[in-house]
């Protein structure tokens, strides 16, 4: 998604914007641009494509000034081109957006019966126009309170002026922004990775306000236009988190780190003397919840998914699961012994913060299951349980996936004890098995060398399919997610169960299947729908976990096998050679495997 930088100076900022905009190039974007103010003029230079390609234009070199603002646009309205990169400026203001105006055609109607002249199909440059129109009249603080509330949407906002030459706006509304302190220079930023680089002290803008940044001041103002005080927060500064190090990618490191995050995710949630589960200062009695509703996209829908198969197993809780885009939409029966659990690695989803805000109006009970807890969804959710995986770069989730489904299980299990629907000595047996995991999980990821084979039939067929049952059906679904993000082929999970009412149609000779049958309550099962698809044709990769017995079953294309641990647990360990499934399609294809086309890490829009 897009992403902004703003640094007001002592010194020229050309080259920390443009280093800065290069720590956002992980959130996915399709063109960048810059601007600068020096001697009383404006100059932008803007281009499609890699902040690389902006770089080696001719003009940046010459861009002078200590004041300017900087963008990576992921396209929304018109298409990726220079013409709509930001920045956008008229002759004497230069705006920078994330988000989405909702109101841009009336408002450009409106700027052009004035006299304005646009020059690009975005939505952005009426805000340019509006800001220029509003200041004929009124003096900075009034025309940008004016401007904020004559736009509908979402944005964050980066603005530098001609005439007012040493200051940037900023403004928040839907969309994230924060400003960090230097020494002789302040910063803003969409966030907080790309200000990382040059200060750890940090203030969040929260919805509706804006701010005016010198480079030795910064004031706060409410959308009244009142001046409010802020706090500043210090960051903790693992830049070694932010490098690939010996990996070839960032999703390939992130795989690697899966051990890792499951044992950082342990050490903070298990007491490991006493085999319990510590979860510090659940905000409500226990008594007081019936049912739980998981909400997230994508991938953190999955883990939503995988949750309520755990849930359902070791509690009687009613559980529901929501895709966020849908949830906001929906007329939901908002109930006060629910509990509204929001899954999300970035804490930015636009769709999953709209429904916490929905469930928070509503005052419901809010948890986020979070990475980054310094998010929006971790500041206004009423409890948050981070998975503290560490910055996820790579735009496809790996180690966040396994932090999220670990966090929640943990979550299954200490309901279970609180609620005295799990037997006290299972409980423990179970708290003593997940601290197996890493070393397991470690095993697990010692498939490269059959993976890597197995990789190119996938690439060469027309699509394929993903199934499981039970705890294996949201990990389907998952590894067909990846598999198509990454590697730009048609995959789809599906539940084993419902090949027969439809899609067994699409089963062709020679077309890949993957079966996740662990020897589970399911296992027998799965393995007659692994039997069908064959019968049709199929190539099985059959993913399941180590055992003497034989597989009943003939004809079976490949067969990966898991380390054991028990049931519950096995999710974990089935995951790992999906992701490097993907991971090694797309490898073999020369994709950017990083920055797959059209996506981006954290969804700031609708
Ligand atoms: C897929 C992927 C996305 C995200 C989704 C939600 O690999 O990464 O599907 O899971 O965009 O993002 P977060 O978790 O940041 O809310």
């Amino acid at each position: 998604m897009c992403g902004i930088i703003g640094i007001s100076s002592n010194k020229p900022v050309s080259a920390s914007i443009i280093s800065s905009l290069k720590k956002l190039e992980y959130r996915g974007y399709d063109s960048a641009g810059i601007a600068t103010l020096f001697e009383g003029e404006i100059k932008e230079v803007k281009s499609e494509g890699r902040v690389n390609t902006l770089e080696q234009n001719f003009d940046l070199k010459n861009l002078k000034g200590n004041i300017g603002i900087g963008h990576v646009r992921w396209a929304t309205h018109g298409i990726p081109n220079s013409v709509n990169a930001h920045p956008h400026s008229s002759h004497n203001v230069s705006v920078v957006h994330n988000g989405i105006i909702e109101n841009s055609t009336i408002l450009k109607k409106y700027l052009t019966t004035k006299g304005h002249i646009f020059k690009s199909q975005t939505d952005t440059e009426v805000i340019v126009h509006l800001i220029t129109e509003n200041l004929k009249s009124n003096e900075l603080e009034e025309a940008i309170k004016k401007t904020l509330k004559q736009l509908h949407g979402s944005f964050a906002l980066g603005i530098v002026f001609k005439d007012i030459p040493d200051l940037i706006v900023g403004a928040r509304r839907g969309s994230p922004l924060a400003v960090g302190y230097g020494p002789s220079e302040n910063y803003l930023g969409s966030d907080s990775y790309a200000l990382k680089s040059m200060t750890n002290k940090i203030t969040y803008l929260d919805d509706g306000e804006f701010c005016i940044i010198k480079k030795d001041q910064v004031l706060f103002f409410n959308e009244d236009g009142k001046k409010i005080n802020k706090k500043i927060l210090e960051l903790s500064s693992d830049e070694s988190s932010y490098d690939k190090g010996d990996f070839k990618h960032f999703m390939a490191k992130e795989i690697e780190e899966q051990p890792t995050t499951v044992k950082t995710g342990i050490k903070e949630y298990v007491d490991k003397t006493n085999s319990d589960i510590n979860i510090y200062n659940f905000p409500w009695n226990i008594n007081e919840i019936n049912s739980i509703t998981l909400i997230g996209c994508g991938t953190a829908y999955h883990s939503c998914l995988m949750a309520k198969y755990w849930f359902e197993e070791l509690t009687q809780l009613d559980i529901s699961i929501d895709i966020a885009s849908e949830f906001r939409y929906r007329k939901n029966r908002f109930k006060k012994d629910t509990l509204y659990i929001f899954v999300s690695q970035s804490g930015e989803t636009a769709d999953t913060y709209a429904a916490l805000d929905l469930c928070n109006k509503n005052n419901m009970k809010t948890c986020a299951v979070v990475n980054i807890i310094e998010s929006s969804i971790a500041r206004d959710a009423n409890f948050v349980l981070p998975i503290h995986c560490g910055p996820e770069i790579g735009v496809a989730s790996t180690k966040a996936f396994l932090g999220q489904i670990l966090i929640l299980y943990i979550l299954a299990l200490k309901l279970a004890s609180l609620r005295n629907e799990i037997n006290q000595k299972i409980y423990k047996e179970k708290i003593k098995d997940l601290q197996k995991l890493p070393n397991l999980i470690e095993k697990s990821l010692l498939i490269d060398n059959d993976i890597q084979a197995i990789s190119s039939t996938f690439n060469e067929a027309k699509g394929s399919m993903f199934l499981g049952r039970g705890l294996s059906y949201p990990i389907a679904l998952e590894g067909a997610l990846k598999l198509k993000e990454l590697s730009y082929v048609h995959a789809e999970g599906y539940p084993a169960g419902e090949m027969k009412h439809g899609p067994l149609a699409l089963i062709e000779d020679g077309m890949p299947v993957v079966v996740l049958a662990p020897r589970d309550s399911y296992y027998k099962k799965t393995i007659s729908n692994m039997q069908e698809v064959i019968a049709r044709g199929a190539k099985v990769l059959l993913i399941t976990n180590k055992s003497k017995d034989e597989i009943v079953s003939e004809n079976i294309w490949e067969t990966i096998e898991v380390e054991n641990i028990n049931d519950d647990l096995l999710p974990f360990l089935l995951t790992i050679p999906l992701q490097k499934l993907a991971y090694y399609s797309a490898l073999k294809k020369g994709y950017d495997i990083d920055k797959p086309r059209n996506l981006a890490k954290s969804v700031t829009v609708e």
